[in-house]
């Protein structure tokens, strides 16, 4: 195993964690690191890529009037509220570049470009931590956080958590924010996994106009070759933002398909109906294998082997974002890389690990080190995401994507043959 080699900074690169592990590049596998609806995408999709083919040969219309029209409609927005963009990671990079001047605030741990996207345009950034086990935002104290701070951006749900914060706790965050002139940005990449009420936070923008909101098509259609993602504010805001967007930044065929993939309800009902079922009995499946789970309202859980209520470190919430660091392991106690620290539950039983005790089941999980259970399962064919690059976990946790009942059963599986190991 090499382990100077950078862990990669995002999910879905299996080719470089086979590298790292020293196994080969055709080694069987089923990715659970890229969070991505498994039903898509729409079997219409190939067909109607194929038709459009024929529109290649010209530019797309700048302002993509007709896609802009179907988000809005969606929405209940203005067009003039619509900005498309090349995924969501586009439109991170276009209000950072917009913003440049101000200073940012990130609500961590959380998804790492919109740090990439603020010093790539030279914006200074400030984490405000919130803290396992259920990551809770606590609105007066975000906000007397906040500093100088021109930018905030906060994931919901968010990535890697899964945890939603309340709309409640969200509207009074807008209203402390509103008379900082502080922006906020809330992603809402994952909201359409969010399938219990409607979450949306569409109808805030109406009353706060220092709300932006960043959603992404590319997760729940599963279409992250193709990029799709816009961004809703206020008139003036979208203008700001998008003058900073190349010509023709979202290519012909993913604009043809907004409005087709919107109007798509039977597909939206079918991911409904599969996240009602398999994310309470993966949740109940990775309980009972040993392993604590963050309950999550996207579709992915963050989870770590439970290890016992003793603090084995100490971790101080950081106010000042490290810069990424590369082929970092953890690495606390002897034998025990990267373990976090967790509070507040009770642990299966320890015992003594010297070789003449076999230890099974879920109390032989809870002495596996998140690094250990990591490369078992990549061993077995199961890859999961690191959270090395995620500031506060720290690589003491693991995050895993929700799949299909097959896919899952093969990862409960993993993880029963883990705890006999
Ligand atoms: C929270 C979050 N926002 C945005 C993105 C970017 O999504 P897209 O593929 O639409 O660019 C991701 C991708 O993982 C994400 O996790």
């Amino acid at each position: 195993m090499n382990e100077t080699a950078p862990w990669p900074a995002h999910g879905g690169q299996a080719d470089a964690l086979l590298a790292r592990y020293g196994l080969p590049a055709d080694h069987p596998l089923v990715d659970f690191s890229a969070n991505l609806n498994p039903l898509g995408p729409p079997a219409w999709v190939p067909a109607r890529l194929a038709e459009l083919a024929a529109g290649l040969a010209r530019y797309p219309a700048p302002d993509y009037a007709e896609a802009r029209a179907a988000i809005a409609r969606r929405e209940g927005v203005g067009v003039d509220q619509v900005l498309l963009t090349n995924g969501g990671a586009e439109a991170i990079f276009l209000v950072a570049a917009a913003s440049a001047g101000r200073r940012a605030a990130i609500v961590q741990p959380t998804f790492t470009e919109y740090a990439r996207a603020c010093r790539a345009c030279g914006l200074a950034v400030d984490a405000i931590s919130l803290a396992p086990p259920d990551f809770a935002l606590d609105p007066e104290r975000v906000a007397a956080q906040l500093g100088g701070c021109g930018l905030l951006f906060l994931c919901r749900p968010n990535n890697p958590t899964g945890t939603l914060v309340p709309r409640e706790a969200v509207e009074r965050l807008l209203a402390l924010t509103e008379p900082l002139g502080c922006r906020v940005v809330i992603d809402e990449a994952f909201i359409d996994f969010v399938v219990e009420g409607d979450e949306r936070l569409t109808p805030l923008l109406g009353r706060f106009p220092h709300l932006l909101l960043l959603r992404s098509l590319t997760k729940c259609y599963t279409l992250p070759g193709l990029r799709l993602g816009y961004l809703l504010a206020d008139s003036q805001t979208v203008r700001r933002v998008g003058a900073h967007q190349p010509p023709w930044s979202v290519n012909h065929l993913a604009a043809e398909l907004v409005a087709p993939l919107l109007d798509d309800g039977e597909f939206m009902a079918r991911m409904r109906t599969w996240l009602l079922e398999e994310r309470p009995r993966l949740a109940l499946g990775l309980a009972r294998r040993g392993l604590r789970v963050v309950p999550s309202r996207a579709n992915f859980f963050l989870v770590r082997p439970a290890l016992g209520p003793e603090r084995l470190t100490g971790q101080s919430p950081r106010h000042t974002m490290p810069e990424p660091r590369a082929g970092r392991r953890g690495g606390h106690l002897p034998g025990m890389a990267n373990v976090a620290p967790m509070e507040g539950f009770t642990a299966p039983p320890r015992r003594p690990v010297d070789g003449s005790t076999r230890v099974t089941g879920p109390a032989a999980m809870a002495l596996v080190s998140t690094d250990a259970l990591f490369e078992r399962l990549l061993r077995c064919g199961i890859l999961v995401r690191h959270t090395h690059n995620f500031a506060g976990l720290d690589g003491g946790w693991l995050r895993l994507a929700l799949r299909d009942r097959a896919d899952n059963d093969r990862l409960l599986a993993a993880l029963s043959k883990e705890g006999e190991a």
